[in-house]
C-alpha cells in the first residue's frame, strides 16, 4: 500500500517535473490568491487581462535553493480551479489540509459571467479536488476585496470588504461587519457586535497575533454617503479586533511615519513584527494608482501602542513598486509574488519572486530552505524535567524518540500514567499558536516513541506503536525517505518507464487539447471591468 503509493508519487512528480520546465510558464496577474502548504508554495486565481481567465493551480517548491529570477514553476491541475474569481481570499484550514476560497469577483467557468451562486469552495490538497461545502448557518455575503484569517480552533474571521452593487460602472459599498466561519462545524454566522464599530473597509490586511487579536491595518473607507466616495484609511489607526472577546478596538500606532495604502501586502514573524510591503495610493482607475512609501514598513506589536519603523537596509536592492501582489512567509523569507509594477506600468514578471530576509532585514536574492529547519533543530529542547527516562537512553533510542515528535512547546504539562507520558495544552513556538485543546502528545516509556494510540492496560505495547503522529500532510517528512524511493526505484524501474510512457501521451495530449481550448475561449467581447482601462471598481 504504503510503497506503490510512494512510487507513483515519485513518477507522478517528476513527470510533472519535467512538463513545467519545458511547457510551463504562468501568466502574470494580481490580486490572486497565494498559500504555504507541504514546503509549496501555490497560487491561483487572480486579475490578468481583458481576455483571459485562468483556472490553474501551480506552486514554488520551497524545499530546495533556487535564485529569484531563475524560477521553476510546477503546474498541479490546469483548468481546476471550479471559478474564475479574483480579489478573493483563501484560508488554509488548521491541519493544512484543506484551502477555503472565499468570494471576489467570481465568474462562471464555462460562461464567463458574473456569477455569484456560490460564495465558498475547498480545495482538498492532498487529493486535489475542489469542491463546494456545505454550510449551515447564517447567508454568505458576497464581498471583495477582504482577508480572511484562521484562529487556534478552526474559525475563519472575515471582516468588511466591498460588494460592487454595479459593476458595469464600478459602484458599491464597504462593510463594516465580521463574518466568521467555523471549518469545523461548517457554520458562517455574520456576528451581532453593536460597540466600538470600526470604520467601514476593504483592501486592508489582516494578521491574527499569537494573542488572538486581529490587527487590520489600511485599506480603504467611506468619505461620505456617496457610494463611490472613499479615501485611504489612515495607517496609523490600526483596528483590533479580540477573538476572545469578540470586540473592537482601535489603536494609534506611533513611530516613523508611513504612507497610508491600499492592495499591499502583510506578513506576521514569529517574534511579533508585521511587515508591509508595497500597495498603491487610492485611485478610481487603476492608471490612476501611484507608489508609497516607504515601499516596506515593519509594525511591532510587542510594544503598546504599536511602533511603526522603517528598517534601514529595506531600500537596498529593494523591488520596484508594486501592488496587488501577495506575500508569505517560509523561516526566514518573506517571498513577495506576482502584482503590477507602478514604476513601468507592466505587470510583475512571472519569472521572478522577491526575498526578503527576515533576519538579516535585507533583500537578498537567493532562497535557502535550510538555515532554520524549525521542527527537527528545536525538538531537543522538548526534552524536560520529567523525560528523565528518554534522557538517560542512549542517543541511538533518543533519535528513534524524535520520530514523530510534537513540535516545540512551552508551557505546556506533562504527567505519567503506566507507560505515557501525557502532554496537554501549551504554545507551539513553531506555528505561534496555543495546542490545540482537540489533541494530546503521547510518548511510551517503554518503547521509548512518540505514540497516537492511548491504552491504559499496560501489557499491549504494540498497539502504541502503529500509526504516525501527524496523517494526512506529513509527506515533508515521508516524501525525505530516500530509502524507500531508492528501494522503489530499484524494484519497479521498468513499471516507472511504462508507466512514463503513458503519462507523457497524456501530458502532451492533455496540452494540445488544452490550447485548442483556450484559443476558443478567447472572446474579446467579454466585458472586463477589473483590468480594462474603464471605469473600474476602484
Ligand atoms: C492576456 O494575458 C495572456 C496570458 O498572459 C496573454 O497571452 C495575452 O496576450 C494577453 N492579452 C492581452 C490583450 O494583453
Ligand atoms: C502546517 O504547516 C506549518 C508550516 O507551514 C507547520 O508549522 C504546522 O506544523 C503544520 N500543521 C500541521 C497540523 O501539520
Ligand atoms: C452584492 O450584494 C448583492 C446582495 O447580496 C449580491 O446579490 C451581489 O451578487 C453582490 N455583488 C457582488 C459583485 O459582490
Ligand atoms: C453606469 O453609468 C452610466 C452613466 O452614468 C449610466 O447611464 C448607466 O445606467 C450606469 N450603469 C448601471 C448598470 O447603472
Ligand atoms: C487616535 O487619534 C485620533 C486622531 O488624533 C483620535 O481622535 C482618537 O481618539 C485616537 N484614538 C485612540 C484610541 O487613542
Amino acid at each position: 500500500m504504503h510503497l506503490p503509493f510512494k512510487l507513483f508519487e515519485f513518477i507522478f512528480c517528476t513527470l510533472l517535473f519535467i512538463h513545467s520546465i519545458l511547457c510551463f510558464n504562468p501568466p502574470k496577474r494580481r490580486s490572486h490568491n497565494s498559500l504555504i502548504i507541504d514546503e509549496r508554495l501555490l497560487i491561483f486565481s487572480g486579475v490578468l487581462n481583458a481576455s483571459t481567465r485562468t483556472f490553474e493551480l501551480f506552486y514554488l517548491d520551497l524545499s530546495t535553493s533556487f535564485e529569484n529570477n531563475k524560477l521553476t514553476w510546477t503546474l498541479i491541475n490546469e483548468k481546476s480551479l471550479p471559478v474564475y474569481t479574483s480579489r478573493s481570499t483563501a484560508i488554509l484550514s488548521l491541519d493544512n489540509s484543506t484551502i477555503y476560497l472565499y468570494g471576489g469577483l467570481m465568474r462562471n467557468k464555462d460562461t464567463y459571467d458574473y456569477d455569484f451562486s456560490n460564495l465558498v469552495y475547498t480545495y482538498n490538497y492532498p487529493t486535489s479536488t475542489w469542491s463546494t461545502p456545505k454550510l449551515g448557518g447564517d447567508t454568505v455575503p458576497a464581498r471583495q476585496n477582504m482577508k480572511g484569517v484562521i484562529d487556534n480552533s478552526g474559525i475563519i474571521y472575515i471582516f468588511g470588504g466591498y460588494n460592487a452593487t454595479d459593476l458595469e460602472n464600478g459602484t458599491g459599498y464597504l462593510y463594516d461587519d465580521m463574518n466568521i466561519l467555523n471549518t469545523g462545524l461548517k457554520t458562517w454566522t455574520t456576528l451581532s457586535i453593536s460597540g466600538n464599530l470600526p470604520t467601514v473597509c476593504s483592501e486592508y490586511t489582516a494578521d491574527i497575533l499569537s494573542s488572538g487579536i486581529i490587527v487590520y491595518i489600511g485599506g480603504i473607507t467611506k468619505i461620505s454617503a456617496y457610494t463611490t466616495g472613499f479615501t485611504l484609511v489612515n495607517i496609523n489607526q490600526i483596528k483590533l479586533f479580540d477573538t476572545n472577546t469578540y470586540e473592537w478596538s482601535q489603536m494609534n500606532a506611533t513611530g516613523d511615519q508611513i504612507d497610508s495604502r491600499m492592495y499591499f501586502s502583510s506578513v506576521l514573524t514569529p517574534d511579533g513584527y508585521i511587515i508591509i510591503f508595497g500597495g498603491s495610493t487610492y485611485a478610481r482607475k487603476h492608471a490612476d494608482l501611484s507608489s508609497v512609501n516607504p515601499k516596506l514598513a515593519m509594525l511591532n506589536t510587542n510594544k503598546n501602542p504599536f511602533e511603526w519603523t522603517i528598517p534601514s537596509n529595506s531600500e537596498e536592492n529593494s523591488p520596484p513598486s508594486i501592488y496587488g501582489h501577495t506575500a508569505n512567509l517560509y523561516n526566514e523569507f518573506m517571498i513577495i509574488t506576482f502584482g503590477f509594477n507602478l514604476d513601468t506600468q507592466l505587470y510583475s514578471s512571472s519569472g521572478q519572486v522577491y526575498l526578503y530576509n527576515i533576519k538579516s532585514n535585507k533583500w537578498v536574492t537567493t532562497f535557502d530552505p535550510s538555515p532554520s529547519k524549525p521542527s527537527t533543530s528545536t525538538t531537543s529542547t522538548f526534552n524536560p524535567v520529567i523525560t528523565s527516562p528518554s534522557s538517560k537512553k542512549s542517543s541511538k533510542s533518543l533519535a528513534i524518540g524524535l520520530e514523530n515528535s510534537p513540535p516545540s512547546i512551552y508551557g505546556h504539562t506533562a504527567n505519567l500514567y503506566n507507560e505515557f507520558m501525557i502532554i496537554t495544552f501549551g504554545f507551539n513556538l513553531d506555528t505561534q499558536l496555543y495546542s490545540s485543546s482537540g489533541q494530546v502528545y503521547l510518548y511510551n516509556i517503554k518503547s521509548n516513541k512518540w505514540v497516537t494510540t492511548f491504552d491504559p492496560s499496560p501489557s499491549k505495547p504494540s498497539t502504541s506503536t502503529t500509526s504516525t503522529f501527524n496523517p494526512v500532510i506529513t509527506s515533508p517528512s515521508s516524501k525525505k525517505s530516500s530509502k524507500s524511493l531508492a528501494i522503489g526505484l530499484g524494484t519497479s524501474i521498468g513499471v516507472a518507464v511504462l508507466i512514463s510512457f503513458i503519462f507523457i501521451t497524456i501530458f502532451v495530449y492533455r496540452r494540445t487539447r488544452a490550447r485548442r481550448t483556450d484559443q476558443s475561449r478567447q472572446n474579446p467581447d467579454i466585458l472586463e471591468i477589473s483590468g480594462s482601462n474603464r471605469n473600474e471598481l476602484y
